[in-house]
């Protein structure tokens, strides 16, 4: 088990397959991309699937997520969802994606065990994706929305960061949307995690702005803790149901206290939170030849130091050096 000196236990991994990315968001990252992990210090297939099997069988992980950056950019993606499924106990398996390249992988993923997707869409307007994200790519996410759904990757769930001046007028279209299209839209507060360390709270769109801007539309009704468990979505059913809509308000209102996750980035380094100032290497220790026993021993050490929250309302809060597209959303 992987549990906290506050009693939190995770079971919830979210693996980072790669650190690359096909879009240049501008929340994220900036046009000329980042330094990219070289090819030597990334785990190998085998390293992962031989790291999730311990987790699952040794550390109590019952839902793996894998992310990026972009995942669908690992080659061998299909692969390892593979043999995870092959695993016993079976984990849940899901995947969070821009959603280009889904077209093309979509069937063959759900054929290999993934359960579900959730893409990543900020606007429906081709030029304000243009600008969002530097590419122009807003039909290749549609479609792929659109294969990942009949592939039966469901439900299918769609992100999106509103920001000031781009997009933070399209809350009610993009909820209408995802209705008629049976997504499930769920909006993101910026988070301070952007490579170039440009966030400010004062020009974030908060939760209550967004509730605000969908409730001129439609009429919204909380879910309820007990539904929400340790997910970082509240969530509302829209007009009556059965249709919801989430938000996840991790810097106004941080759902630290419920989490469940620990995380794996592309180069083998645990994070115990987003926000974590330190990591540990587990890479090494495969590398140098732990057994099982040893590696699942230095991930519970790693847990146990967990803090108790993101900190992003301390005096002294430092944004981790590590910047969303290198840790996983
Ligand atoms: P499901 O609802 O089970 O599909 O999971 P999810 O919402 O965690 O998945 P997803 O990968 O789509 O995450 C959506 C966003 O939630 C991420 O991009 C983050 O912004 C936020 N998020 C995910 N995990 C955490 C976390 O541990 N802490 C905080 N503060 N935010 C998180
Ligand atoms: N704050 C909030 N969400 C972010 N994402 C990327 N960077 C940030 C940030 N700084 C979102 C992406 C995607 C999800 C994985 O994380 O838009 O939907
Ligand atoms: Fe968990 Fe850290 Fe996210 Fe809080 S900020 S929910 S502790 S990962």
């Amino acid at each position: 088990m992987l549990i906290d000196t506050y009693g939190r236990v995770a079971t919830d991994l979210r693996v980072s397959l790669t650190d690359r990315c096909n879009l240049r968001c501008t929340y994220c990252m900036p046009e000329e991309g980042l330094q990219w992990l070289a090819k030597p210090d990334l785990l190998t297939d085998d390293e992962i699937v031989r790291l999730i099997g311990i987790a699952v069988t040794s550390l109590g992980i019952e839902e793996v997520r894998f992310t990026g950056g972009e995942p669908l950019l690992r080659p061998g993606l299909v692969g390892i969802v593979e043999r995870v499924a092959a695993l016993s106990p079976r984990p849940q398996m899901s995947l969070t994606t821009n959603g280009i390249g889904l077209r093309r992988t979509a069937a063959a993923l759900k054929a290999a065990g993934l359960d579900r997707v959730n893409v990543s869409l900020d606007t429906l307007r081709p030029d304000v994706f243009k600008t969002l994200t530097r590419r122009d790519r807003h039909k290749d996410v549609l479609e792929g929305l659109e294969a990942a759904r009949e592939a039966g990757l469901t439900p299918v769930k769609v992100n999106s960061v509103l920001m000031p001046g781009l997009n933070e007028d399209e809350a009610p279209d993009l909820l209408a949307w995802a209705v008629e299209h049976d997504y499930e839209l769920r909006f993101i507060e910026q988070m301070p995690l952007d490579a170039q360390h440009g966030w400010k709270r004062e020009g974030m769109i908060t939760a209550g702005d967004i509730l605000a801007s969908l409730r001129t539309r439609f009429e919204l009704t909380p879910e309820g803790d007990e539904a929400r468990g340790s997910a970082p979505a509240e969530r509302w059913l829209v007009d009556g149901g059965p249709h919801r809509v989430g938000v996840i308000a991790s810097v106004t209102r941080p759902f630290c206290s419920a989490c469940d996750r620990t995380r794996l980035t592309a180069d083998g380094q645990v994070r115990t939170c987003l926000f974590a100032t330190e990591e540990t290497d587990l890479r090494a220790a495969l590398r140098d030849g732990a057994p099982d026993e040893e590696v699942a021993r230095i991930w519970r050490l790693a847990m146990w130091g967990k803090k108790a929250g993101a900190g992003l309302d301390d005096p002294d809060f430092v944004q981790p050096d590590r910047p969303m597209s290198a840790i996983g959303g």
